[in-house]
């Protein structure tokens, strides 16, 4: 019996692994282990042997249960801080690899523009670069000697049948026409596009980008047209109080028509959206011309509406300070690092435009 306690203790000690220790279990303590079978001898005993040799084995017994039990915690112990080692996290890595690209302040300045009129329940449309002169130019009562259909603000391509040519669209309200033609009021529309002009200078560039608007339904007046630029161009600078003018202005489409421009101030050489003694203009829009709901099968007694359009890089330049137009279509990667911005950074109302 002694031999058995020290050997199974001396086994119990060296059990390295929960596994290990429940095979030293089952062979002492087991249905076949060896203290069962000395259990068994308890049988062919006189009384008074029966008594003692009972008694030792329990002895025993409760001592190799007790070791059992000991050992089996130390080696659960062990097992969870190996765990926690092979599992450990290093929280101060950050999340991802920090991305390469970057979005261009293009895209970026779209995004935002697009975030602020989707929050006042406008949606996106879109239309195609190559127009013909019917969307960009006659469907918009354009006159048909009106200087902007002209050869050097227009690119046309060769004519494709007698007295016919398509063109690279100069604005993007030939989208208006577009989305009146296929939708029916009320209808409320941003569009964000390309647009192309033959002209090339510090502050000119042959593409550029442009965000249409377009709200057309039964009551919507001028006043509803200020509130909603106002509210635009406070939410897109960031700056609650940016002084905002309306100055009358004529395009063939919009009547009456209107240029926006907001206050800024030029001191030492810095430009600053908000309050001073300077004006810049930052977009243009007026009431929908009855004309062109007519000219879109839209009854211009029942319907009415305002239309707007503004220059993206204008905006850009202005927001993030980029002082040179023509820097936007470089591709020169060094600029893209430096006004670029991190692809996670969806610009919303809730999460913040820009950071
Ligand atoms: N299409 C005009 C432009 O390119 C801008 C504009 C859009 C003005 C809609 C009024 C209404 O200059």
């Amino acid at each position: 019996m002694d031999q058995l306690k020290s050997l199974t203790l001396d086994e119990i000690a060296k059990a390295e692994t929960i596994e290990a220790l429940e095979a030293v279990r089952v062979k002492a303590l087991g249905k076949k282990g060896a203290l069962t079978e000395e259990m068994k001898k308890l049988g062919g005993m006189a009384p008074d042997e029966r008594k003692a040799f009972g008694a030792r084995i329990n002895e025993v017994k409760a001592v190799l249960e007790a070791a059992l039990s000991e050992r089996k915690g130390l080696l659960e112990n062990a097992a969870i801080d190996a765990r926690l080692v092979a599992e450990k996290i290093d929280i101060t890595l950050p999340c991802r690899p920090e991305a390469e690209g970057r979005i261009h302040p293009i895209s970026q300045t779209i995004d935002e523009v697009t975030a602020i009129f989707a929050e006042m329940g406008f949606s996106v449309a879109e239309g195609p670069d190559i127009e013909d002169d019917f969307h960009n130019f006659t469907a918009l009562n354009f006159p048909p000697d009106h200087p902007a259909r002209q050869m050097h603000d227009t690119f046309f391509f060769d004519e494709h049948a007698p007295g016919e040519r398509l063109l690279l669209r100069t604005h993007t309200s030939p989208v208006q026409v577009r989305t009146m033609l296929n939708q029916k009021p009320p209808i409320r529309v941003i569009i964000p596009g390309r647009t192309f002009r033959c002209d090339s200078d510090m502050t000119h560039t042959p593409m550029f980008h442009q965000v249409e608007g377009l709200l057309i339904d039964e009551t919507t007046h001028f006043g509803h047209l200020k509130g909603c630029l106002i509210d635009f161009v406070r939410a897109f600078f960031e700056v609650d109080d940016v002084p905002v003018r309306f100055r009358p202005s004529f395009f063939p489409f919009t009547e009456p028509s209107a240029e926006v421009d907001i206050g800024c101030s030029r001191e030492g050489g810095e430009l600053r959206i908000g309050r001073g003694a300077g004006w810049l203009e930052i977009l243009g829009c007026g009431m929908v011309h009855p004309n062109v709901l007519k000219n879109c099968g839209i009854d211009p007694d029942k319907y009415q509406g305002f239309a707007f359009g503004m220059g993206v890089e204008r905006l850009a330049m202005l927001k993030y300070g980029i002082p040179d137009l023509r820097t936007f279509f470089d591709g020169d990667l060094r600029w893209l690092k430096h006004y670029g911005f991190a692809p996670q950074d969806v610009p919303s109302l809730a999460g913040g435009l820009a950071r």
